[in-house]
C-alpha cells in the first residue's frame, strides 16, 4: 500500500478503504480473521440467532406467493459473511415452508474468496449444498428476491469535508513515518453526488460519500426480472445523514468489538465501516426501475412478521430464555433494531408485505 502511495503521490481515502478491506490476501475481508460474530470484531443479525434468518424466510415465502408461486424463486444474497443466513433460511424453509424450499434456487455473490470457501463449506456440511450456488456479478433475469445484510456499509467510501463553502475530498500521503491526510479536489461524481441530492454536508463538516452503494443498486434493479430486493444496513435518509450537526461523519473502525476513529490502525485487521445514504440508495432502484414499497427499521420488520411471537414456540425454560435475550438484541434499537430495512419491488402491484405492515395473519 505504501508503495502505491509513493508511486502516486497520495491515493484517495476510497481507494486506501478499498485496499485495506478486500487487498487479495492482506485485505480484511480476504484474510482468514474471525470477523462477524461474538468471537470476531462485530454482531451481525444472522450471527445472533436463526430467528433473523427464520423470519427473513417468513417474508421470502410472502414474496414468493405474491410473485405467483415461480419454479425456480430465486433469492440472491450479496455479501453472504460466515454463510449464517443462507444456512438459516434454507434451513427454516426445509422444515417450515418444504414448499418454497423445493423451488428455492439460492444464488451467493460475494468478493471474498475466503468467504466463499467458508460458505461453501459450512452449507455442505449442514446438508444444504445442493440448493446453493455461487456467481459474480447478480445473475441478470432475477425472478424472486435480492437481499443484502450489511454490505452497502462494507463497501470502500470517499471520505469529504466542506471548509470556506468548498467541498474537499480526503487523500491518504505516507510522510515516511506515518500516514497523512490531504484535501484535494473532488472527483465530478462526488460533486455530481451532493448536486443531486440537493445538499451538501453543513459547514465544518466531515461525511462519507458511497459511490459502491448506488452502483451496487442500478445494478441489482437492472438484474431484477420481477420481484424485490431487500437491503438491511446501518444508515439514515439524507437529510439525517448529512444534517450540519453530524460533525464528524459515521465511520468507524471496529476491532475486538472496539470502535475506534483511527482509521491507520491495524490496517486489514480491523473492519472499516460507514452509514448508508438512503436516499442515494432509493433513488438509485427508483431509477433501475424499481418502485420503493417501504423503509422501516429492523425492529418493525421483524415485529411484523413475528418474532415476538416466535418465543412462545419453544417449549424448553433455557431455550425460551436464549431465545428471548436473542429477540431483544435483534430489535434493541440502540444496536441492531436500528438497523434500516429498504424494500423495493420490480413488476409487482402489491404493497402490502408482512414485515411492512402489521399483519394479522402469521
Ligand atoms: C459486514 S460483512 C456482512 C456479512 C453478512 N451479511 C452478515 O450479516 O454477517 C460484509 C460482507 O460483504 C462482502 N462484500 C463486500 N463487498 C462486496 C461486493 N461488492 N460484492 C459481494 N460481496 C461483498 C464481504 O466480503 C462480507 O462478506
Amino acid at each position: 500500500m505504501i508503495a502505491r502511495i509513493e508511486a502516486e503521490g497520495g491515493i484517495s481515502f476510497r481507494d486506501f478503504m478499498a485496499m485495506a478491506l478486500y487487498e487479495p490476501h492482506h485485505g480484511y475481508y480476504t484474510s482468514e480473521r474471525e470477523k462477524m460474530g461474538r468471537d470476531g470484531d462485530y454482531l451481525t443479525s444472522p450471527e445472533v440467532s436463526p430467528l433473523f434468518g427464520a423470519m427473513v424466510g417468513r417474508q421470502l415465502r410472502e414474496m414468493w406467493q405474491l410473485l405467483g408461486n415461480p419454479d425456480p424463486f430465486t433469492v440472491v444474497e450479496c455479501g453472504a459473511g460466515n454463510g449464517t443466513l443462507a444456512r438459516d433460511i434454507l434451513s427454516w424453509a426445509h422444515r417450515a415452508a418444504p414448499e418454497l424450499h423445493g423451488v428455492t434456487r439460492y444464488v451467493i455473490v460475494e468478493l471474498s474468496e475466503k468467504l466463499r470457501s467458508r460458505q461453501a463449506a459450512r452449507l455442505q456440511a449442514e446438508g444444504l449444498g445442493e440448493r446453493v450456488t455461487w456467481d459474480a456479478p447478480i445473475p441478470k433475469g432475477v425472478t424472486g428476491c435480492i437481499l443484502s445484510n450489511e454490505l452497502l456499509d462494507a463497501m470502500p467510501v470517499h471520505r469529504v469535508s466542506v471548509e470556506g463553502g468548498q467541498l474537499h475530498v480526503v487523500f491518504v500521503t505516507w510522510d515516511g513515518s506515518q500516514f497523512r491526510e490531504e484535501l484535494r479536489e473532488p472527483a465530478d461524481a462526488v460533486v455530481d453526488y451532493f448536486e443531486r441530492l440537493g445538499r451538501p454536508p453543513g459547514e465544518g463538516c466531515k461525511a462519507e460519500v458511497n459511490l459502491a452503494a448506488v452502483e451496487w443498486t442500478r445494478g441489482a434493479a437492472e438484474a431484477l426480472a420481477e420481484g424485490f430486493v431487500v437491503t438491511f444496513d446501518y444508515g439514515y435518509e439524507a437529510e439525517e445523514l448529512y444534517a450540519p450537526w453530524r460533525t464528524d461523519g459515521t465511520l468507524l473502525g471496529f476491532y475486538g468489538h472496539n470502535p475506534t476513529t483511527n482509521y491507520y490502525a491495524r490496517i486489514g485487521r480491523q473492519d472499516l465501516t460507514s452509514h448508508v445514504d438512503f436516499t442515494s440508495v432509493r433513488r438509485a432502484g427508483e431509477q433501475g426501475g424499481m418502485r420503493t414499497l417501504g423503509l422501516v427499521s429492523q425492529a418493525e420488520f421483524l415485529t411484523n412478521l413475528g418474532i415476538h411471537e416466535a418465543l412462545e414456540a419453544e417449549a424448553d425454560l433455557e431455550e425460551r430464555m436464549a431465545r428471548r435475550r436473542s429477540v431483544m438484541e435483534l430489535t434493541d434499537v440502540g444496536g441492531l433494531g436500528r438497523i434500516k430495512v429498504l424494500v423495493q419491488a420490480k413488476g409487482m402491484s402489491s404493497d402490502g408485505l408482512i414485515g411492512l405492515h402489521q399483519a394479522e395473519l402469521r
